[in-house]
Order: structure tokens, then sequence, then C-alpha cells
């Protein structure tokens, strides 16, 4: 609903001429008058148009609206006398602006499966549920990055098109121009370019420089599984913090997570009921546990002590030096905890080169966050500032450490102990919504083998 309209709502005004653009969701007739519920986007909340059948188009146009028509509707905002609504608009004027054929309008009245508007990802935004997942997605944005500017963090545009492949999984998408290599046979950009699995290694170069810095934008991987918490394009959060340790680091990932949510279910309080009531029972009480309650903090090995006692209830069986699946990630925030979960100190062997390795030689200053319903929402590290442990880390990897000089510059000249994570932001808009499929999370999701628009 238009500001002003809410506006006047809030203050109880009525009688007031007001303006309403937006698009039909129902007409229904009697003898004298018809009713239009009119949707502009801005709320779950239709206004309810009365349009009278002296208004000049009614005959030829009025009569013909269907769900989907657009139209501008000029009229007074009175009490409605009709149970369940405040007001209604008294109609003076119903420009229609665009026909929308009801026998070929894919949207009906009827309630569509997920699945199916995923087919009509071009129309599926004028639904109530993925309007309001929009309007919250729009919504954590904002208040991550209101989050990080009051705490004076410096916003970095780090580049989508690099040739390093930070996570080093082997998942990077190639770039190519069109019509194939130079005249010299050479990639265009000199040496194989691809599209970024992460900011990190960039963001690290900014908070070497500028103290604390985040980057929040798209990244890319070509991970061939079709789950439902796995995107080929997904957008990422990453904030990178100089003089920071593995607390510091888990501290301000606590503190960002409650930050926001205690923001969207502020700002958010309509949209979120409705997914409580129709996507996921219990969902506010959830979000409301997690802005309130302490997170758990355990390490990876007495993670894998807890798991390996439980043999025959997962796939994959859980033993030191393995990764953590989703089950096992699942069951310890939903079935042990039941609540967010911080798990430290993994195995040196299966977190990639940057992550500071420990005395014991064996782990890694690392750090996951798994939350119910999703498991892993944040990945991060302190990051390996000794120059020779680096060399020696990025060596063993099998990297050639020649297209990774800069990088290893920024530990010759005036390193520090610094750290940083990265936050999956369609799963964090999955655990808000209670959506249970990241595709619902992202405008126009891309799986191996979809991509429409
Ligand atoms: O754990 P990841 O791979 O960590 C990094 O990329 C680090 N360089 C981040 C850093 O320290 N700056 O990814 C971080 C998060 C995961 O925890 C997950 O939430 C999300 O990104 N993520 C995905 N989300 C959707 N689809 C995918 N294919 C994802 N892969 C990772
Ligand atoms: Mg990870």
């Amino acid at each position: 609903m238009d500001r002003r309209i809410k506006t006047i709502l809030r203050a109880g005004i009525t009688d007031e001429l007001v303006t309403v653009r937006g698009w039909i969701r129902t007409r229904r007739d009697t003898g004298s008058f018809s009713f239009l519920e009119v949707n502009d986007g801005s709320s779950l909340a239709n206004i309810q148009v009365i349009a009278d059948k002296t208004l000049e188009n009614y005959d030829r146009e009025i009569i013909r609206l269907s769900a989907g028509c657009s139209v501008i509707v000029t009229g007074l905002l009175q009490k409605s006398p009709a149970k369940g609504q405040d007001v209604e608009l008294n109609a003076e004027s119903v420009e229609v602006l665009g026909w929308a054929d009801p026998d070929t309008y894919p949207l009906q009245k009827k309630r569509h499966s997920l699945e199916f508007l995923r087919t009509i990802s071009h129309l599926r935004p004028r639904t109530n549920a993925l309007g309001a997942v929009t309007r919250v997605r729009s919504r954590l944005s904002f208040a991550i990055n209101t989050f990080f500017q009051e705490r004076e963090f410096v916003q970095v545009h780090t580049p989508v098109i690099t040739t390093s492949d930070c996570e080093g999984a082997g998942e990077m998408f190639q770039v190519h121009a069109t019509g194939e290599k130079d005249k010299n046979n050479k990639p265009f950009f000199g040496s194989q370019a691809g599209l970024t699995v992460s900011g990190q290694l960039q963001a690290e170069v900014y908070a070497l420089a500028l103290g604390q810095v985040y980057t929040f934008g798209p990244t890319f991987r070509a991970e061939n599984s079709n789950t439902s918490r796995h995107l080929a394009e997904f957008w990422m959060l990453e904030p990178e913090m100089a003089f920071c340790d593995l607390a510091c680091n888990m501290k301000l990932a606590t503190d960002l997570l409650k930050y926001v949510l205690r923001d969207v279910l502020e700002n958010c309080s309509e949209d979120l009921a409705l997914f409580n009531s129709f996507i996921e029972k219990g969902l506010l009480q959830k979000l409301q546990d997690v802005v309130e309650k302490d997170f758990v903090h355990i390490t990876y090995s007495a993670a894998v002590e807890k798991l390996s006692s439980l043999k025959d209830i997962f796939d994959f069986p859980v033993q030191w030096g393995i990764d953590l699946q989703s089950e096992h990630e699942r069951y310890l925030t939903e079935k042990v905890y039941k609540c967010p979960v911080i798990v430290t100190d993994y195995p040196a062997g299966i977190k990639p080169f940057y992550m500071r390795l420990s005395d014991d030689g064996k782990t890694v200053a690392a750090m996951d966050i798994l939350v119910p319903g999703i498991g892993e929402l944040v990945g991060g590290s302190q990051r390996e500032e000794r120059l020779d442990v680096l060399t020696r880390r990025m060596v063993e990897a099998g990297i050639d450490i020649k297209e990774y000089d800069w990088y290893l510059d920024l530990r010759r000249y005036g390193t520090v102990p610094h750290a940083g994570f990265g936050l999956g932001f369609e799963r964090l808009v999955q655990f808000v919504t209670g959506m249970s499929n990241i595709r619902e999370a992202i405008p126009f999701p891309r799986t191996p083998g979809f991509a429409p628009c």
C-alpha cells in the first residue's frame, strides 16, 4: 500500500482523495457497482475499490476487469462498513492501463504451488508469497548495510570477474569473449579468468588498508548439485577485519544475525505473519529465539565425537577428518541444540589454504554457523597472516604461488592478524521466510539446467 495511504490509514483520516496504482486481484459485481481488489505491491494488503455503475467506462471497461489488469484508481478513502477491512476506496475514476486475458493469465485466484510458480519467474512476484519474500529480502539487505555502516565498515565492491579461485574447489565458471581468443591466441584477460566464487581475497586487500570492510554481491559456483540450499548464482555478504581473531569474528557474526533478525521482526511483521501461517508454523518464535538466546559454540572435534556415537542415523558415517554433511549439520542444530551452533577448529585438510593454521598443526581457526532448517549459513575464519606458513600451505595445496604473489605481498608488507566470514544471503532469506527451497529466496534462481529470463 502506497506510503501516503498507509499514513492516512494510521492517522485514521478518511474522506481523502487518493490515487492507487496497481493490479487487479479480483472483481465482484453487485447490481449497482463492482468491488475491485487492487494490490500495488507495497504490502500484502489489497485496497478494496467500489466502482459504481455510473462511472463513464463501467460497461465498456470496468465490468471486463480481471486478475492481472493494471489500473489507476482515484477516489475517496472512506471507512468501510464491511467486516475485515478498515477502509474502502470510492472510485471517482478507474483508468485501465493494461489488460490481462483471463483465459491465458497464469495467476488465477486459487493458490498455486511454489514449484509451478518457479516456471513463471517473470510473473511470480505478483503473488502474495513471492511479493512478501522480495520485500523481506530487500529489508534484510538494507539491515545488513545499516549494521556495517553504523559500525563504520567501508563497503568495497570486489570484482565479479577474477583470475583467482578463492575456495580452490574447482567450481569456477570460465569467462570467454564471444568470437573466442584475440589474435595472439591469448585469453581476453591474459590468463584464464572466471566468475568469482568469493570476494574474500580482494576484501582482504582492502581490510589491510582500511581496517574494517565488507563486500556484498553476486558470487557464482559451478556446483552440479541440485539441492534445496545451493544455487549457481547467489549473493554473499563478506566482512573482513584487520586486527581481528576468530573470537572477534564469531562475535561480529552473532551480533549481525541478531541485529538483522530484530530488524525484520520489527519492520516486516505483516509479511512474516503470512509465512508464519502458511509456510513455517512457529517461524516468528524461531526468529525471536535467535535474537534472544545465546548461540552454542563447539569445536569440530567435539561435534564429531557427538555425531559419531549416532552411527546408524546418517547416510554418511562421521569420523574425524570428514567434511560435515548437511544431514550432520542439521542434526546438531535441529536435534541436539535447537538453536544456532558455531562450529570451530576444523581439520586443515578439508578447509582452504587461507585459513590460519593452529598450534596443533592439524586444525585451522575456522568457523561455520549452522542454523535449523538450513545447516551452514556462515563460513569464515581467521586468515593465515604468516608469510612462511601461508606459502607452505599454498604449495601443499598445489597452488601456483606466482599467480598469488599479490596476495602474499599482503603478508610481506605490514601483515596483521585478520579475519572474516561469508554469509550466504539466500540462505538467510530462506531462514527468515521459512521457505524450504532456496529457489524461492532469489528473484531469478540459476541452477543446473535452469536459468530462464
Ligand atoms: O563457506 P563458503 O564457501 O566460504 C567462502 O566462500 C569464504 N571465502 C567466505 C569468507 O570467509 N569470506 O561460503 C560462504 C557461505 C556459505 O556458508 C553458504 O551460506 C553460502 O556462502 N553458499 C552458498 N549459498 C547458495 N548456493 C551455494 N552454492 C553456496 N555456496 C556457499
Ligand atoms: Mg563453507
